[in-house]
């Protein structure tokens, strides 16, 4: 990431279809393929705020194609290329603007199930769990912590909800939806993936307390979809400030949440602009943690 690319806030390319504007990602069709076009469009508290973070487009497609690639051995993925040099010819046109944030991907059939691994408690899960001594029907010892890491990771499935917020499911419920064939497999391979990822991160210093991960049918099997263990589908707590009890701080959103706390913001749209200071420490942040995580 040598070139500072500019700051792009949303994408218009009028000869590609356009699918949907999700909070960080535009997405096009291609036919049998698309193209998931990360923008530098940064959401806290659930609001996409009007400032960009230069550079996080770059980095979070980065993050997941590096992921993508080291869990080759477990579970086939949904990348064509991330070479803008090897996208259709109508996609040349706006090579300045797709270039380094974008994957051209095989379109597969999304499952309806998210898939949630987590490792420690926090969140919703803590919520849950505090409340009702379970996760998503999962019973969990008495006594944890805030943030204190389970015994093993579970998988905490949920559905896709178009409005709101995910609800979390059992894992019966994943089965009802999915078939018991599939709802296994992508247990396994969620698991499988997380651990994986865990004890590399860990290594690294950086702690993944939970992510949540999307698989597609194509072919007829399940292959990995969407982002991978991204700032945006991931906790991410640095190890040396982790303690259990409290909550944590989050790798990538800290400092922009600390300044939003300082205003007088009700955390509804529109979000208020970010000073220079804080956009720049924070696509520092994001430069960071590609760099732990892929160096
Ligand atoms: N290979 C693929 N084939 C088909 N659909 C895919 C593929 N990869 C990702 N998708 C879908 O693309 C969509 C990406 O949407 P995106 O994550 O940007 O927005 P969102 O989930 O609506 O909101 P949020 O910004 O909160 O994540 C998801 O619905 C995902 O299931
Ligand atoms: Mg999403």
């Amino acid at each position: 990431m040598t070139k500072q690319t500019k700051i792009v806030l949303n994408t218009d390319f009028p000869d590609l279809r356009l699918i949907k504007r999700g909070k960080v990602r535009d997405i096009y069709d291609l036919g049998q393929h698309m193209l998931l076009v990360a923008t530098d469009r940064l959401s806290a508290f659930d609001v996409v705020l009007p400032d960009g973070i230069p550079s996080k487009g770059d980095v979070l497609t980065a993050i997941s194609a590096f992921w993508f690639s080291h869990m080759k051995p477990i579970v086939d993925n949904h990348i064509v290329t991330t070479d803008v040099n090897d996208f259709p010819d109508v996609c040349q046109q706006y090579r300045e603007t797709l270039q380094r944030r974008t994957m051209l991907v095989k379109k597969a059939r999304p499952l309806e199930v998210e898939c949630i691994v987590r490792g420690y408690i926090s969140g919703s899960a803590w919520k849950e769990y505090k409340r009702d001594g379970t996760v998503c029907s999962i019973k969990l010892p008495q006594g944890l912590r805030e943030s204190e890491r389970l015994p093993e990771p579970i998988f905490t499935p949920s559905t896709k909800a178009e409005q709101g917020h995910d609800v979390n499911i059992s894992f019966d419920e994943a089965v009802s939806i999915v078939g018991r064939d599939v709802a296994q497999k992508i247990k396994e391979l969620s698991l499988a993936i997380y651990n994986k990822a865990g004890d590399y991160a860990l290594g690294k210093g950086i702690i993944i307390a939970d992510t949540k991960f999307e698989f597609g049918i194509s072919d007829g099997r399940p292959i990995l979809i969407d982002e991978v263990l991204t700032p945006d589908s991931s906790r991410f707590w640095p190890l040396k400030d982790y303690a259990a009890g409290r909550a944590q701080e989050s790798f990538d959103k800290q400092i922009v949440r600390d300044y939003l706390l300082t205003l007088d913001w009700n955390m509804e749209y529109p979000g208020p602009r970010l000073p220079e200071e804080i956009i720049a420490k924070t696509s520092q942040r994001y430069k960071e943690i590609l760099e732990i995580l892929s160096c």
